[in-house]
């Protein structure tokens, strides 16, 4: 069992939660913490917490949140581990309020490119674009017909390289999750999502 961090979160990360966490498994993104769902231990104390009631037992999630106990484990594997608060969301003041907010969820971790080798960063480029249209490497495909491409997608990455996913703001979230799965079942172990500018 985890706790998870759910939509409210999105561009309002008053981070809070943070501070109260005995074992550090909350991963900060630019808008939005996740809960590293190996780490947490279910004490419960970061609930009560959020001012926004954004952190649910996995058990108790409404709904219309489900999503989420996949989004805070794959993204708990790239976000940056986050011990101490900090200022709320630069754009906090607007999205307070704001209900359905997935689509607002900008996954833009940045990317440290001087830690790979540039000619796998080169090689493992991958862009998911609004359409839902991807490319790599001499290769594009829909993400709408991936289960049709995955030995396409495998033929134009190097393996054991890091990959670099860069996503069009618009691009819907599970399609990111699904390319996430693919390449976290084919062992690519480092990979920086990044959003490109709209
Ligand atoms: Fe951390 Fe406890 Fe919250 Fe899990 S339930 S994230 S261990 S404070
Ligand atoms: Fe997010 Fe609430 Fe923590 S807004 S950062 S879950 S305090």
């Amino acid at each position: 069992m985890t706790f998870v961090v759910t939509e409210s979160c999105i561009k309002c990360k008053y981070t809070d939660c943070v501070e109260v966490c005995p074992v550090d498994c909350f991963y900060e993104g630019p808008d939005f913490l996740v809960i590293h769902p190996d780490e947490c231990i279910d004490c419960a104390l970061c609930e009560p917490e959020c001012p926004i009631d954004a952190i649910f037992s996995e058990d108790e999630l409404p709904s219309d949140q489900i999503a989420f106990i996949e989004i805070n484990a794959k993204l708990a594997d790239v976000y940056e581990n986050i011990t101490e608060a900090s200022p709320p969301h630069s754009e906090e003041p607007q999205f307070k309020d704001v209900k359905n907010k997935i689509k607002f969820l900008n996954i833009d971790i940045g990317t440290d490119e001087s830690k790979s080798n540039s000619q796998s960063i080169e090689s493992n480029k991958i862009y998911l674009f609004d359409s839902g249209d991807v490319e790599t490497n001499n290769q594009a495909f829909n993400i709408k017909d991936f289960s049709f491409n995955k030995d396409q997608l495998l033929k134009s990455l190097v393996i054991e390289e890091t990959v670099i996913l860069s996503i069009e703001p618009q691009a819907h979230h599970e399609w990111t999750m699904k390319i996430m799965e693919f390449l976290q079942e084919n062992k690519f172990n480092v990979i920086k999502m990044r959003t490109l500018k709209e």
